[in-house]
């Protein structure tokens, strides 16, 4: 297991994923994006159906892609560390389960990204988002262009995008970037600070952990068909899911518990 992202298991089905570069804030070099796809591919084969992703230390999520690793990049190189980035960001947005980046500082460029991929955001008090990557020359690679419009719409996207404008918690989430914001407990000098933030998302974890996952596996595709294309295919593609959920154990299970009354025990098959 790597020590640039450290992964803690919660009870069976869940687990802390954890970008560890502090002294880089937590910047996404190659190896880190290497080992966030090792962790997925790991957590997938152990059976993990839901993550939490924060970043180590109390200044920052991922102050973005790495820049010292992506000065010198030839066109050609810098395409494919991009496409690189985004298959690993894939990975988060098609993991069976809930995705919730718990977001406990800067959140820039491909950290914003980062956290875009993931099912939920959640905004620690001292949370900062942005897409900066025009003042560095160069525009959002991991994403930000694609999944920012999906959030807040292209006006906003273009706003945030062409002034690379940080947006803090508040901000967040009036525009649609985050879910809620969580407070921060102020830490005594040198004690490291809660992480409230990252607790929170267990909760919801917890509240999701509970119920059908094979209907949680679907609800997220339907759900990411949603601003792709026609609202007819969007429909289409419900029902086939909706339809595809009658083959599952988890619908028998589920159904035939609320008639019996008694709580459903789901196996997710
Ligand atoms: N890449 C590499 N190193 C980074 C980094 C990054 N994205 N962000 C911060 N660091 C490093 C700094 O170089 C510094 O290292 P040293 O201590 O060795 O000098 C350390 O982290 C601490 O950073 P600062 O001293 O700058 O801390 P600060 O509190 O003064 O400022 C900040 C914090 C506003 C986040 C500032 O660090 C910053 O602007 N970082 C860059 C943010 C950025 O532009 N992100 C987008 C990257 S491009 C991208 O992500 C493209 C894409 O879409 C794929």
């Amino acid at each position: 297991m790597s020590d640039v992202v450290l992964v803690e298991k919660r009870g069976d089905d869940a687990a802390l994923v954890l970008i560890n570069r502090p002294k880089a804030l937590n910047a996404l070099n190659p190896a880190v994006i290497d080992a966030l796809g090792a962790a997925l591919e790991q957590l997938r084969a152990d059976g993990v159906r839901h993550i939490v992703l924060s970043g180590a230390g109390p200044k920052s999520f991922v102050a973005g892609a790495d820049i010292s690793a992506m000065q010198s990049l030839t066109p050609r190189e810098a395409e494919a560390f991009a496409k690189r980035g985004q298959r690993v960001l894939d990975g988060f947005a098609a993991f069976p389960g809930v995705t919730i980046a718990a977001v406990n500082g800067f959140a820039l460029g491909g950290g914003m990204e980062l956290a875009m991929s993931c099912d939920l955001i959640l905004a620690d008090a001292k949370a900062k988002f942005g897409q900066p990557e025009v003042d560095l020359g160069v525009i959002p690679g991991f994403g930000g262009t694609q999944r920012l419009v999906r959030l807040v719409g292209l006006q906003r996207a273009r706003e945030l995008v062409l002034t690379g404008r940080m947006i803090g918690a508040e901000e967040a989430v009036r525009l649609g970037v985050a879910l809620e914001v969580v407070p921060r407990p102020e830490a005594a000098e040198g004690e490291r600070p809660p992480s409230v933030v990252v607790e929170r998302a267990f909760e919801i974890v917890k509240a999701v952990a509970s119920k059908g996952p094979v209907a949680i596996e679907y609800a997220k595709q339907a759900l990411q068909t949603a601003p792709d294309g026609t609202l007819r295919e969007g429909l289409d593609a419900e029902a086939a899911l909706f339809g595809k959920c009658f083959a599952t154990s988890d619908q028998t299970e589920g159904m035939t518990a609320f008639l019996e009354k008694r709580p459903a025990a789901f196996t997710g098959s």
